[in-house]
Order: C-alpha cells, then structure tokens, then sequence
C-alpha cells in the first residue's frame, strides 16, 4: 500500500514498485491522477494497481482504507506512508493549520499502520516505510514537526515489532522536486539554494526516492529496521 501515490514521491514509489512485480494499492484524494497512474503501470506491462479515493483526513479514513485494501489484496505485504504536505506557518500563527498537519503527517499515518498491524503481526511478517522530512530547517513548518515525531514513533515500533519479523523504517528527503516544495523556490532561488547548500548542486528526482524506498522494503534490507535513510544530495550538515 502507498498512500499520497497520485503524485510526487509516492507516485514514483509505486510504479517502481510495479516494476518489481508488486501489485500495488494506491490511494489519494485526486481520482483522475490515480487512474492516469494506474494505466501507466498497466501500459508498461505491470500489474495492475487498485486504485482507492480517499481523503486521509476523512473521518475514520484510516479504518477505511485499511479495510479496503484488505478485502481486495487479501493481505498486505509493505506499507509506505508517504501522504504528507509541506505546512510553513507563523510563530504565533492560528491553530488549524498546526492541528491539520499534525494530523495528515502524523497521526493518521500512525492510525493506518495500527488499523494494519494486527494482520502484519498474525502473519509474522510485514515491512512499513514512513516518509519524513529534513530537520535543519530555519523556520517552523508543522509537517517537518510532525515528521519528528514519526520518526521517534518508527524507532520505537521498530523495537517492539522485531520479534514478529516487521520491520520499520524511515525515508527522509532532502529537497525532492515535486509540487509539494517547488512554490517555496520560485525562479533562479532553486538553483541558488542548490548551489550554496547541496554538495549534488540540485534537488533530487522522484526516482532517487522511488530507488531507495523500493530498496528499504525489499527482501534486500532484510536486516534494516528503525532507521532513517536519508536521500538529500548531501545537504544534510549532521554527520549521523
Ligand atoms: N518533496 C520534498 O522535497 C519533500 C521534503 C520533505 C518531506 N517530503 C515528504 O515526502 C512525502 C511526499 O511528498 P511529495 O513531495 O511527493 O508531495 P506531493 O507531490 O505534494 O504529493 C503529496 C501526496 O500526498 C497526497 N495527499 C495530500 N493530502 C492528502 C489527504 N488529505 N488525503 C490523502 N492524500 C493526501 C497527495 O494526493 P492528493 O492531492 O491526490 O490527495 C499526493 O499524492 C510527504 O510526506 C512529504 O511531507 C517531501
């Protein structure tokens, strides 16, 4: 299952993983984007993905789609949550759009998985990717909070989900071009801020994400579990 797969990063991720011969389950809120992604994964020849429109900050939506998903697949194998919108507020700004971030980039991830889990633990196997975000940043963007805290809530599920065979794990990006961040670069300021800031001298592609993520839930990373993988170009400054 990826979540935000209409678009961007998660958009990318399952059609790598379709390459793999996964079938995939994608879900968002943009109806027309998810069919257009289905038909390019049927067009190069993959298995065909069940699409499932569904605003993630619905009431119950958790539930739902983790209901869906289940009575079509019969069981689920990977879960990717990678829904999320960058939300840069005021210091002092008003409460709703902390408490909708919180909610789209943490908590109803959180809910997803735990919908999940029982399955994933019957099964004695499962692996989860969360994406999350950059922490250096100079000004307070909720969705990079609530981040933080998925990334913590990983480690932590990391170590209590081990003795099932479940691994958990975390995809941070760097500055990734997507619709997501390119309103926050207008102009020449992409190329600026790459130059100065990122060793690669660029944001990074969908398909770096896709590349690493397709990686992290494959057999091949058999022995990861509570990490957080960083793809950034090198413009991260901590040394761990
Ligand atoms: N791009 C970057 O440089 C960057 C940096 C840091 C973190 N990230 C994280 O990486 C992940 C993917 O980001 P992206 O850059 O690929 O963003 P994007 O291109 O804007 O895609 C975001 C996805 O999330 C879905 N989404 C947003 N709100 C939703 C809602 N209420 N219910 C269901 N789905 C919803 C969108 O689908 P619909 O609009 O169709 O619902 C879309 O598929 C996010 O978690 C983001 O926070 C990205």
């Amino acid at each position: 299952m990826v979540t935000g797969a209409s678009k961007g990063i998660g958009s990318a991720i399952a059609k790598e993983l379709a390459k793999e011969g996964v079938r995939v389950f994608v879900t968002a809120r943009n109806q027309q984007s998810l069919d257009s992604l289905s038909n390019e994964i049927v067009t190069e020849g993959n298995l065909a993905p069940i699409v499932f429109t569904q605003d993630l900050l619905a009431p119950n939506a958790p539930h739902i789609i983790a209901t869906a998903a289940l009575a079509a697949l019969g069981h689920i194998d990977i879960l990717i949550n990678n829904a999320g919108q960058s939300q840069p507020v005021d210091v002092a700004g008003p409460e709703e759009p902390w408490t909708k971030s919180m909610a789209l980039d943490f908590e109803r991830p959180r809910l997803l998985t735990q919908a999940l889990l029982p399955h994933f633990i019957a099964r004695k196997q499962g692996t989860i990717l969360n994406l999350t975000s950059t922490y250096e940043l100079r000004s307070l963007n909720v969705s990079a909070i609530a981040k933080a805290a998925m990334a913590m809530w990983s480690k932590q599920l990391a170590g209590e989900l081990g003795k099932y065979g479940i691994r958990v794990n975390c995809l941070q990006p760097g500055l990734i071009d997507t619709e997501n961040i390119r309103p926050y670069f207008p102009g020449d300021e992409r190329r600026k801020y790459a130059e100065s800031e990122i060793p690669l001298q660029d944001f990074g592609e969908v398909q770096d994400m896709a590349n690493m993520a397709v990686f992290l839930v494959s057999p091949r990373a058999k022995y990861i579990t509570g990490t957080v993988s960083v793809v950034d170009g090198g413009g991260s400054r901590s040394a761990f």
